[in-house]
């Protein structure tokens, strides 16, 4: 593992030492900085909160709110629960899919977007939604989808 993320994770986490009760808030305060939790990441939380490396990855891995990867400027979650779903999220999916030539989870290669489903955003009756960033866009069609990425990617 590199010394220095071994010595900067020990730093952001000096609250959180030899408490493995802690451990949900030591991972969000560390992915807050660093952006994302890698395995080397995971190791050091791991050494610091005393607890089990496998027990760290069993949490990262199951919660979706924590990431392994780095993200794209722009978060993109579309959401794929019931509501929208009915109401054509998965041609809005296909569409984004397209636009930014990756799958759910995955970055696109300008490093622009990060695209990912969540299952409901709490905004139904505006079915289908996506967020990105902080901004909720209602009322999703392919095309619409589209043009708001485009409409990022020009700045
Ligand atoms: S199901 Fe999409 S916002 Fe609720």
């Amino acid at each position: 593992m590199p010394a220095g993320i071994e010595a900067r994770v020990a730093e952001l986490l000096q609250p959180y030492a030899g408490r493995p009760s802690e451990l949900i808030q030591a991972l969000h305060r560390v992915q807050g900085v660093l952006g994302h939790l890698p395995l080397e990441v995971q190791k050091a939380v791991a050494r610091v909160l005393g607890v089990p490396p496998s027990q760290v990855h069993e949490v990262v891995t199951f919660y979706h709110f924590f990431r392994t990867q780095p993200v794209g400027k722009h978060v993109i979650r579309l959401c794929l629960g019931t509501a929208c779903y009915v109401r054509g999220a998965g041609r809005v999916l296909d569409a984004l899919r397209e636009e930014l030539g990756v799958d759910l989870g995955g970055t696109s290669a300008d490093g622009l977007f990060t695209l990912e489903g969540v299952r409901c955003l709490g905004a139904c009756g505006l079915a289908p939604v996506m967020m990105v960033d902080e901004e909720v866009y209602g009322r999703l069609t392919p095309g619409r989808a589209r043009d708001i990425l485009r409409g990022l990617r020009r700045g």
